[in-house]
């Protein structure tokens, strides 16, 4: 398989039968399989935000496929220093093989493909996360099925609206409760239309979660949003994930991390049985593995 995209801005960028492929790959390769294809390849890693999973799991992916990654985190490159990304972005196309990007505004991550002659991956921006989809979507395989219902509990943006689209092009049955201020894009629910999901978003968590075979909760404070922590926190009072939320269901629990204990989700249940957040957080080096040799490796 190889993808007929040229870049990774958000999971809809590959088709449905693409998506299954990776995902079917993605076990492959956490089972054990290899791909020689990456053997002298370097991934650039632009960091505007910081992380832990999504460097620790691209380095060590890429050492692990016989190539090498690059952190640029805002200090260590021009970039931070005012050197406008697109004329990063084609200077580094001219070294590197692959770029993953983790910035705030989505445009820029559209700017880097355009001007970067390399496929372009998206680390997260303020609106979409195709790689922690990519891992989400392989946990559920792995658990539940794909024939699994999946409640989104919790804000509105990048980590859910890419989740809700991915489910969509998978076959879940994905429901969404968001606080009335902090709702998805609505072209996020067109673009599930799109492969045959209807979603309409409430504001009830318990409504979402009856039924539900896992409950998906995101931080409440962005990276990037501290400045708004007060309305924020109001705003989504009864949307906490926990054993009253739970009470009655045997749903198993997700969450992309880092996790803010005792805002979006109580302690007890990130340590609970239920907690699928550890294989979640693994499964990002093995879906993106899976990614990385089809979009960089060639035939
Ligand atoms: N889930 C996720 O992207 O985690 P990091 O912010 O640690 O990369
Ligand atoms: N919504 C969170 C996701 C972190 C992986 C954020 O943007 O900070």
């Amino acid at each position: 398989m190889t993808l007929a995209t040229d870049d990774f801005l958000d999971i809809d960028d590959v088709t449905p039968a693409e998506l299954d492929a990776l995902l079917d790959r993605a076990a492959a390769m956490k089972a054990g399989e290899t791909d020689p294809r990456l053997g002298d390849a370097t991934l650039g890693m632009i960091f505007e935000k910081p992380s832990t999973r999504t460097r620790v799991s691209f380095e060590t992916g890429m050492t692990r496929l016989g190539g090498h990654a690059m952190f640029l985190g805002p200090d260590d490159i021009q970039l931070g220093h005012g050197e406008p990304l697109k004329d990063t972005a084609r200077v580094l196309g001219r070294y590197v093989d692959g770029v993953m990007a983790r910035l705030f505004d989505h445009e820029d991550v559209e700017v880097l493909a355009e001007y970067a002659d390399c496929p372009v991956i998206n680390g997260l921006t303020d609106e979409a996360h195709p790689c922690q989809t990519l891992a989400d979507l392989l946990t559920i395989r792995e658990t539940v099925g794909e024939d699994a219902t999946v409640a989104w509990v919790g804000d509105g943006n990048n980590v859910g609206q890419s989740f809700v689209v991915g489910a969509a092009m998978a076959g879940i049955d994905v429901r969404v409760a968001t606080p009335a201020d902090y709702g998805m894009d609505p072209a996020v629910f067109d673009r599930a239309a799109a492969f045959g999901a209807d979603v309409t978003p409430t504001t009830d968590p318990e409504a979402v979660i009856d039924g539900a075979d896992v409950v998906y909760t995101d931080v409440w404070i962005s990276m990037g949003q501290e400045d708004v922590r007060g309305e924020k926190l109001a705003a989504f009072d009864g949307f906490q994930v926990n054993a009253d939320l739970l009470a009655g269901t045997d749903a198993t629990v997700m969450h992309c991390l880092p996790a803010h204990r005792g805002e979006e989700i109580t302690d007890d249940v990130l340590e609970s049985d239920r907690a699928l957040v550890w294989d979640q957080a693994e499964n990002r080096m093995h879906a993106q593995n899976a990614l990385l040799v089809e979009l960089l490796g060639g035939e």
